[in-house]
């Protein structure tokens, strides 16, 4: 196994659409995924995608902590969880603000609107299909990852970037726009 390097905002794997994984069962799929892993959790982060390790595969891996998981969530925490070739579909037009930081996007966090309730599928390491409802941050970790493979990074999702910061500038408070949301931990995906 090893620790791979994390691509970083502004490096073009993270702007290209991923391709489809042509065959999960693949040995060398199942060693970027075990990599992808190993990477995620040194990196302390949630969440990975193929392309965050300059891999251009439709590849996600991530897991909801449960201090990730607020009350309001049907569905808690999610043990670690492989999706390849996954499919994303929103199960209503409401979204919500909620904080963002991603391993690509080193030391800064952001407001991203997103859907509060989804539906996603995918094939998972060994040949099983998974298909989920997802709600809070379960929702949020997930459509965070997806963009990855469409090569977009949160903040172009972002509405209102008074709301993109450094994470560390957090201490001097939370920005007005941002009270009323639970979430305080901001997890890196
Ligand atoms: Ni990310």
């Amino acid at each position: 196994m090893a620790i791979l390097k994390i691509a970083r905002m502004g490096h073009p794997v993270l702007r290209r659409k991923a391709e489809p994984v042509a065959d999960p069962a693949a040995p060398q799929v199942h060693a970027l995924i075990r990599n992808m892993i190993e990477t995620m959790r040194d990196a302390n982060g949630a969440g990975l995608a193929a392309p965050q390790v300059h891999v251009p595969l439709r590849v996600v891996v991530f897991h909801v902590p449960e201090e990730g998981a607020d009350d309001k969530d049907n569905a808690a925490a999610q043990p670690l969880t492989v999706l390849i070739n996954p499919e994303l579909e929103p199960l209503t037009e409401e979204t919500e603000l909620g904080w963002e930081g991603c391993l690509s996007v080193p030391g800064l966090v952001g407001a991203v609107p997103r859907f509060t309730r989804i539906r996603y599928a995918g094939i998972a390491p060994d040949g099983s299909r998974i298909a989920r409802e997802a709600e809070g941050f379960h929702a949020r970790v997930v459509q965070h990852e997806f963009d990855h493979l469409d090569g977009i990074l949160y903040p172009q999702r972002m509405t209102d970037l008074s709301l993109l910061m450094f994470q560390e500038e957090l201490r001097h408070g939370i920005p007005e726009a941002m009270r009323g949301v639970e979430q305080t931990e901001v997890e890196a995906v």
